[in-house]
């Protein structure tokens, strides 16, 4: 497990956020703290929330409990422990939050895929999401895979982690496997990037 700084807290101003992510309140800073572990299965439906927040925005594939259960091995989570939220109910209860997740695809022999990468918005630029990847960088090395692929919209973020753009033509076939599936499969905009690890 790794740990990373939480973002300063937020100042409570009483008003629940019309955010469709959770809204974080004011806590004593020391209790605070951000973890990268596996998912577990009692992850699966705030995993599902992150993701489709996004992909509601279009910036990512929506996925549903089945993909998520299915695969819930290749997934990875952070989650800021101890994080004082406000429930539906408006009651307020200490909870641990999950607010960033990735997933490693095992593609074929020598290939994964990053998927279904997200980072709740409060917590962009603190290095999660260059974490995570880096986390499920060492899990690809240690299943003895020698590269990393993703269909992506944001480009720089992983042409800062090494990643490079490929064209169409350039990219395994493997890699079409879940396009059928896509809602973008007439309209595709998102870009292949490769990382030789
Ligand atoms: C893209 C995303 C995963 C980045 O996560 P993050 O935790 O904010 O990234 P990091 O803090 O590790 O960023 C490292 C650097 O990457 C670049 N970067 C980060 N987000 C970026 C973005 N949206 N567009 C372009 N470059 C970006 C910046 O140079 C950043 O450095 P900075 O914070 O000093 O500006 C996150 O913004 C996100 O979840 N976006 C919405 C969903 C999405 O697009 N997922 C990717 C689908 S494959």
């Amino acid at each position: 497990m790794q740990y990373v700084e939480p973002p300063p807290d937020p100042k409570p101003d009483g008003k629940k956020s019309k955010d469709k992510f959770t809204t974080v309140v004011a806590t004593a800073r020391d209790e605070r703290r951000i973890a990268i572990e596996k998912a577990q299965i009692r992850d699966v439906e705030e995993i599902i929330e992150l993701v489709n927040g996004f992909a509601a925005m279009n910036l990512m594939l929506p996925r549903g409990p089945q993909y998520v259960y299915e695969n819930i091995r290749d997934f990875v989570i952070a989650s800021d422990k101890n994080v004082p939220v406000y429930s539906l109910t408006e009651t307020r209860e200490v909870l641990h939050m999950i607010v960033a997740c990735g997933s490693l695809h095992v593609l074929w022999d020598d290939i994964g895929e990053i998927r279904a990468l997200a980072i709740n918005p409060a917590y962009q630029h603190l290095g999660l999401g260059s974490k995570l990847v880096e986390f499920m960088k060492e899990e690809a090395i240690q299943l003895g895979l020698k590269h990393l692929f993703t269909f992506t919209l944001t480009e720089e973020f992983f042409k800062g982690l090494g990643f490079k753009r490929q064209g169409r033509d350039e990219l395994p076939p493997k890699v079409w496997g879940e396009c059928s599936r896509c809602p973008k499969y007439f309209k595709c905009d998102e870009i292949g990037m490769v990382l030789d690890i």
